[in-house]
């Protein structure tokens, strides 16, 4: 069931049901973050390994203190600035937050998330919210609530619509648990930008072998079909006798017919390709094409996340 019943939403969730929630990044597929008996059923409608932990989304950010011990003061200098926004933050965690969550660790990834909806909804409720994205464990993140529909129709109880999320890619994740601020995953917010809030430069560490953000596997983001990265003339002539979709950040291809090709932003705006990115990975599924050519987008602001995701939806294939 699909709608914008937010009453709804918040008894099905009381009653430790699932419902996939819209937020400005991807939808995502929430439980009480406090009842182990409402978190074991993520892991099992998404098929999700144990050891990957799960975002617990608040209402504000007068919320963290009763979800963590601790919060440095250029966490709490960033989230006054951010939030409601695209950036989750790794904290020591309290005891409330059951270890199903946290994938047994010591911290916990929270954020607040900039829908409408889901704010109205955190509102109503007097527990956190765990949710990670609403897609079957590797495949491609859901933007609108029909994808989540197509992917997880039958294994959620409700999906609230709150139209095509804004950003369009995932949360940035930031590790305060430590000395060293670290970004543990590239997102909606851009580097440059938490860089200039914060007043200095932040590590960045999003490789799959890190054991700090065990979700970060290499192979991820798979739409179904091969994908491959990098100079589109040179990957065309390396796929000759293929039937190839390109997407490429904004200028058409005049050998490859066009409804081939998805292209990001006419404009050259990496928000508006950010926004785009999920839904054009998706489509290729429905082409009838063989591989997927890609090229980079331009290594600065989202450009960076829109990056990372096709590195890791070409992983598989390299
Ligand atoms: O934008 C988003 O962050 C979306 C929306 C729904 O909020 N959520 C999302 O969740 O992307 P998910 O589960 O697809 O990715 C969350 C990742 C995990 O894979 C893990 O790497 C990291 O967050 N994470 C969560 N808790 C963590 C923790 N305590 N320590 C380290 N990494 C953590
Ligand atoms: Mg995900």
């Amino acid at each position: 069931m699909m709608g914008q019943n937010v009453a709804l939403a918040a008894r099905l969730l009381a009653e430790n049901k699932l419902v996939a929630i819209p937020t400005e990044t991807v939808y995502g597929l929430a439980a009480n973050a406090l009842s182990e008996e409402a978190v074991v059923k993520i892991f099992e409608a998404k098929n999700r390994p144990a050891f990957d932990p799960l975002i617990v989304h608040v209402a504000s950010v007068s919320d963290f203190e009763k979800y963590c011990t601790r919060i440095p003061e250029n966490a709490m200098k960033l989230a006054e600035k951010v939030c409601p926004g695209p950036v989750t933050f790794i904290l020591p965690k309290k005891n409330n937050i059951p270890d199903l969550v946290t994938a047994g660790h010591p911290t916990v990834g929270l954020r607040v998330p900039n829908h409408p909806l889901t704010l109205t909804l955190l509102g109503q409720i007097d527990f956190p919210l765990a949710a990670p994205s609403a897609n079957p464990f590797g495949a491609v993140s859901p933007t609108m609530a029909e994808h989540v529909a197509q992917q997880l129709g039958n294994k959620v109880d409700y999906i609230l619509d709150g139209g095509p999320c804004a950003v369009g890619v995932e949360s940035t994740i930031i590790d305060f648990s430590t000395e060293k601020t670290t970004v543990l995953r590239l997102g909606g917010m851009p580097l440059e930008v938490l860089e200039e809030i914060l007043g200095e430069k932040v590590e960045t560490r999003t490789s799959s072998s890190n054991p700090k953000a065990p979700g970060m596997l290499m192979a991820h983001y798979s739409p179904g079909i091969p994908v491959f990265v990098g100079d589109i003339d040179e990957l065309i002539n390396q796929h000759v006798g293929k039937r190839v979709g390109l997407l490429r950040f904004s200028d058409w291809h005049e050998e490859i017919p066009f409804e081939k090709q998805s292209i990001l932003s006419i404009n050259k705006d990496l928000h508006e390709a950010a926004r785009n990115f999920f839904s054009a990975l998706r489509q290729f599924k429905q082409m009838d094409v063989d591989v997927v050519l890609a090229e980079w987008m331009p290594e600065v602001g989202l450009g960076r996340a829109i990056n990372d995701r096709l590195r890791r939806a070409a992983a598989s294939y390299n």
